[in-house]
């Protein structure tokens, strides 16, 4: 198996670095609108056979050295009683939002097997399907982030609800985020028997939070999580706070074996805050790939040359590639991560 990934999170040598692509399934890939034009997404979600194949096929064009499940962070709230709706303007919608005690009493926690069973059956075709070509990464959302679409009801600007939610009525989020972090830990714990080989938890929304209420409305809950799976696994856990640069002082300390970044911090500065202890995921700007392709490469060597005294590093965009990416550039960008740091090692 191309084992690269997976050293690059443990801090191990490798002979370049190693890359994948948050979001490296979906929209920018025709060959993802072919197979999600039979159905709404949620159904994609929900089809292991068809969810399995698009998670390979950035694998099989981009030549990626990690796959990740197909799948939707808001995936398991679903099933832990909010009905849960994907439409085409909008997004993601909660139509029944969690704003009471009596809402928060009646969520439930899904069983990984029998309520999200259509989740581990896509990790154990996809590990039979990858044969050990590379690895499979496994997700969740972080709890805060969940937190915001169950509360607001869908995507939102200045979490409003959310925050005063936090502040006005703190044992009543904190209930929720119990529950939602209870949920979290059972469905990663599943996703790792079922096969995962690493773990990204998603936290899309921490940047909105002042560093002191993400010490205490976010980071606790996160840090959960790590400590429960460190009692169960060894696999690479991998941390993403997006706009989480004013975090790290906290992040830093959450125990898990990556963090990864967005592009508004250079990897030069985190390198220096984390110093040898974790290593680090990111972090080029997705719209870099509209640059022509000499401009490209230069960034994507400043990115590497930023990273280089990490204990280790795994090349990743600052956040998902989107929908209107040449897939030429992307497959391009892999090529380039992939020579520039072995030319580097030389
Ligand atoms: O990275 C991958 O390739 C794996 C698949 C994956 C998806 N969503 C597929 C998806 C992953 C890891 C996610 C995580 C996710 N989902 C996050 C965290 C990462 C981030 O972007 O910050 C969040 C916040 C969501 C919630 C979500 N899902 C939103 C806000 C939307 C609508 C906006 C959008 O991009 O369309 C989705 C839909 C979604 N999730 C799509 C895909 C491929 C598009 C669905 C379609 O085909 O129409």
């Amino acid at each position: 198996m191309n084992t690269t990934f997976l050293k690059a999170c443990k801090g191990e040598k490798t002979d370049y670095t190693p890359i994948w692509i948050m979001r490296q399934a979906g929209r920018y890939l025709p060959e993802y609108h072919t197979v999600r034009s039979k159905g709404s997404f949620l159904d994609l979600c929900k089809s292991p056979e068809r969810a399995a194949e698009v998670t390979i096929q950035p694998v099989d064009r981009l030549g990626v050295d990690a796959a990740i499940l197909f799948s939707d962070i808001l995936v398991p709230l679903e099933k832990m009683g909010c009905p849960l709706e994907f439409q085409e303007k909008r997004g993601p919608v909660f139509p029944e939002p969690i704003r009471s005690k009596a809402a928060v009493e009646a969520l439930g926690i899904p069983d990984p097997e029998d309520d999200l069973g259509y989740v581990m059956d896509t990790i154990r075709i996809l590990r039979k399907e990858l044969a050990d070509r590379v690895p499979l990464i496994g997700f969740s959302g972080a709890p805060f982030t969940l937190a915001t679409y169950l509360i607001e009801g869908g995507s939102s600007k200045n979490y409003l609800t959310t925050k005063r939610m936090m502040f006005e009525e703190p044992t009543l989020y904190g209930q929720l985020l119990d529950k939602i972090t209870e949920c979290t830990i059972v469905y990663l714990k599943g996703q790792v028997a079922a096969g995962a080989q690493a773990l990204q938890v998603f936290d899309s929304w921490a940047g909105v939070l002042a560093p002191c209420d993400y010490r205490d409305f976010a980071y606790p809950y996160v840090k959960r999580i790590i400590d429960a799976l460190k009692q169960v696994t060894d696999i690479p856990l991998i941390y993403f706070a997006n706009q989480g640069a004013t975090l790290l002082p906290q992040t830093k300390q959450c125990g898990a074996d990556v963090l990864g970044f967005d592009w508004r911090i250079g990897l030069d500065e985190v390198v220096r805050q984390v110093g040898q202890s974790v290593s680090i995921q990111g972090n080029m700007d997705p719209l870099s790939l509209f640059l022509p392709a000499d401009r490209l490469e230069d960034r994507i060597r400043d990115v590497l040359i930023q990273a280089k005294g990490a204990r280790g590093h795994i090349f990743n965009l600052g956040h998902g590639i989107v929908p209107e990416t040449d897939p030429e550039k992307a497959v391009l960008a892999v090529k380039l991560v992939h020579k520039i740091s072995r030319e580097m090692r030389a």
